[in-house]
């Protein structure tokens, strides 16, 4: 995690870095810092501990003046969110200052071999520990940063995405990668560095996703000032090992509008609000109701290897992985095939046997979590074909994917998703008919069914909505709880385990979520007048054994707020509050029932006056294991 932004070119780097940081802020915030060459050739360094904010308030009585410059937004891993361990650091003479999201594992080793050397540290980062080794190449074996920069690289063990300024050469910008993001903004006689492209989207379509162990020179001396190029002087990529590539200029797919609350408090719901559209969205070209089909490209190109699949293995994380438990269900229902939902981190360390017919399908919104990287690096190399369901374009889980599908729902900029888990359950859900459709495992009767449901999604999930002011209203009576039960069954299991998961993010009130049969097997001995009950009812599969479940939680004083089917008599009976859906076919009822578990959770949090979109400790791309 962690966010990187870079700047050089001819205006005032600091401001394009603060709204940079803001827009990354996502992917950390315990503490912020910034790097800034002024026209003197003085490096200056600026941090604080807390968010963006609080960096811009201490920077404001600064020199922040500078045309080139670098700035980091940190989720800690090596010692605790404090200034001194915030980023930009300075190597031992202060020549050079680094920015870095990863980790470098072998940072102990190579520590303590300069501290023979004489270098000393003032933070207890990892990343101070690369910044000192590339001063000591330098200064060593006499050579210029770039191949300082790689040098230094080859002995590290780990992930990275660095960027490192050099005060004597107010001209060069050297970024590199392996592991973590690192996109290259390409404009006018300037250059942007970013984790993604969000910092760079106003001032720049033009882009360059850098690959592992590539390491970019950017130099305002002799940028091509054409702008319509497609070679650009001032970007040279080399790989670590002084390889030269042919830098790749890509059109960016990404519109200011998408990244602001457009009158919403907070992004979350904003993006909660969004899901009709986005939904419609991605769906948009792939299920076509009129001719009652499905088309998804990644599918219809790779038809082979999922009719030849004996197992299906999905591999994600957090919610994302909720979304592959759905899929569980949806792919061995219609296609008969089985199915493995593995935790990434799990997956990757438990030497799984992987054969070359099996399919694995990634789930990441990000498209960038280093557990799901490794376990589909680890899967490929066994020769399993790789489909991956991903939201951010080119990032690197697509890339590394022999086939996929991605989920068109713009950027998720809040913290806990909600807009990218739908359009993952949609994607899933298409694959599964898709496959189904072609092997002939369900019926042409239920293949149109559910076809035309997912098309009336978009519109149900609208009518949900409509209960908002609803249940902001009762969410008040249950900020008190200190631990909220979720139950749910079949398809709405996983459900039951994303509104957990989605209370326990933003409001830090303890949830868990549980099959509602498994109830009596230990959590029923929880239940109170003090513990809320959750409890996902949508009248179909195991409806009935479901309402006996709630009769437990009632007859033992529970309190139990129901989602159901619209014109639900039984459980609207006995439960103390319910919110209906509208009816559709078992296996898209997870679109519907997980609205008012999202808003649930939303307005629980605000009532407690947490902060939605950038919850403790979290962060929204997990680029560390
Ligand atoms: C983090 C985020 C979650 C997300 C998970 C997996 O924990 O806070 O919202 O579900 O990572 O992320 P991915 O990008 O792979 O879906």
């Amino acid at each position: 995690m962690c966010g990187i932004v870079g700047y050089i070119g001819k205006r005032n780097a600091y401001p394009i870095l603060i709204k940079g940081l803001h827009r990354l802020e996502y992917r950390g915030y315990d503490s912020a810092g910034v790097a800034l060459i002024n026209a003197q050739g003085q490096l200056n360094i600026y941090k604080a501990k807390g968010k963006v904010a609080e960096l811009e308030a201490y920077a404001s009585d600064k020199d922040t003046t500078g045309t080139i410059g670098i700035a980091h937004t940190r989720w800690a891993t090596h010692g605790e969110p404090n200034t001194v361990n915030a980023h930009p650091h300075y190597s031992e003479s202060e020549r050079l200052a680094i920015i870095h999201n990863g980790i470098i594992e072998n940072y102990a080793v190579l520590k303590a071999g300069l501290q023979k050397e004489g270098y000393s540290f003032k933070s207890e980062t990892d990343t101070e520990v690369l910044i000192q080794l590339i001063e000591y190449t330098q200064v060593n074996k006499h050579v210029d940063l770039r191949t300082a920069v790689q040098l230094a690289l080859q002995q590290v063990i780990g992930a990275y995405a660095i960027a490192v300024l050099d005060k004597d050469h107010p001209d060069t910008l050297i970024a590199a990668r392996k592991g973590s993001p690192l996109v290259v903004g390409v404009g006018q006689e300037e250059y942007f560095i970013a984790s993604d492209a969000t910092p760079i989207v106003e001032y720049t379509d033009k882009v360059i996703y850098i690959e592992d162990e590539e390491v970019v020179k950017l130099s305002t001396k002799g940028q091509s000032t054409k702008g319509q190029s497609t070679k650009d002087e001032g970007i040279e990529i080399t790989t670590i090992n002084n390889v030269q590539k042919t830098p790749e200029i890509k059109r960016l797919e990404l519109s200011l509008s998408q990244l602001e609350k457009g009158g919403y408090p907070h992004f979350m719901l904003k993006e909660i609000f969004e899901q009709p559209r986005t939904l419609a969205d991605s769906m948009r070209g792939r299920v076509n109701v009129r001719q009652d089909n499905i088309a998804l490209s990644g599918f219809i190109d790779n038809k082979e290897r999922f009719m030849n699949a004996k197992r299906i293995i999905i591999t994600a994380c957090g919610t994302s992985w909720h979304a592959g438990l759905i899929a569980m269900y949806a792919i061995e229902e219609f296609a008969q095939i089985p199915v493995e939902v593995e935790y990434s981190s799990e997956f990757r360390y438990r030497k799984p046997v992987i054969n070359r017919d099996d399919v694995v399908i990634a789930i990441s919104q990000s498209g960038e979590t280093a557990d799901t990287l490794a376990a589909i690096q680890l899967a490929k190399e066994k020769g399993a074909f790789i489909f991956s369901i991903c939201n951010v374009i080119g990032a690197s889980i697509p890339r590394l994917s022999n086939s996929g599908c991605y989920t068109h729902v713009g950027p998720e900029i809040g913290v806990a998703s909600t807009k990218a888990f739908t359009a993952q359950v949609v994607a899933l859900t298409m694959l599964a008919l898709c496959i189904g459709k072609e092997k002939g495992t369900m019926s042409e009767e239920q293949y149109l069914h559910v076809v035309r449901a997912l098309g009336q999604i978009p519109d149900k999930i609208e009518c949900v909505l409509t209960q908002n002011k609803r249940i902001a209203d009762f969410a008040k009576t249950f900020t008190y709880a200190q631990n909220f039960i979720y139950l749910g069954r079949g398809y709405n299991y996983p459900v039951a385990l994303e509104g957990a998961l989605k209370l326990k993010e933003i409001s830090y009130i303890h949830a868990e979520g549980y099959p509602a049969a498994e109830m009596k097997h230990g959590p029923i001995a929880l239940i109170s007048q003090e513990m809320p009950v959750v409890v996902v009812a949508p009248r179909c599969g195991t409806y009935e054994k479901v309402v006996s479940n709630i009769q437990e939680i009632k007859a033992r004083n529970g309190r139990v707020i129901a989602i159901v089917t619209e014109g639900d008599k039984m459980v609207s009976k006995i439960a103390d509050y319910v919110i209906e859906v509208p009816e559709t076919e078992e296996c898209l009822t997870p679109l519907l029932t997980v609205i008012p578990l999202q808003l649930l959770a939303y307005h629980i949090a605000v009532v407690k006056g947490c902060d939605v979109d950038q919850p403790r400790n979290l962060a929204k791309s997990v680029t560390v294991e």
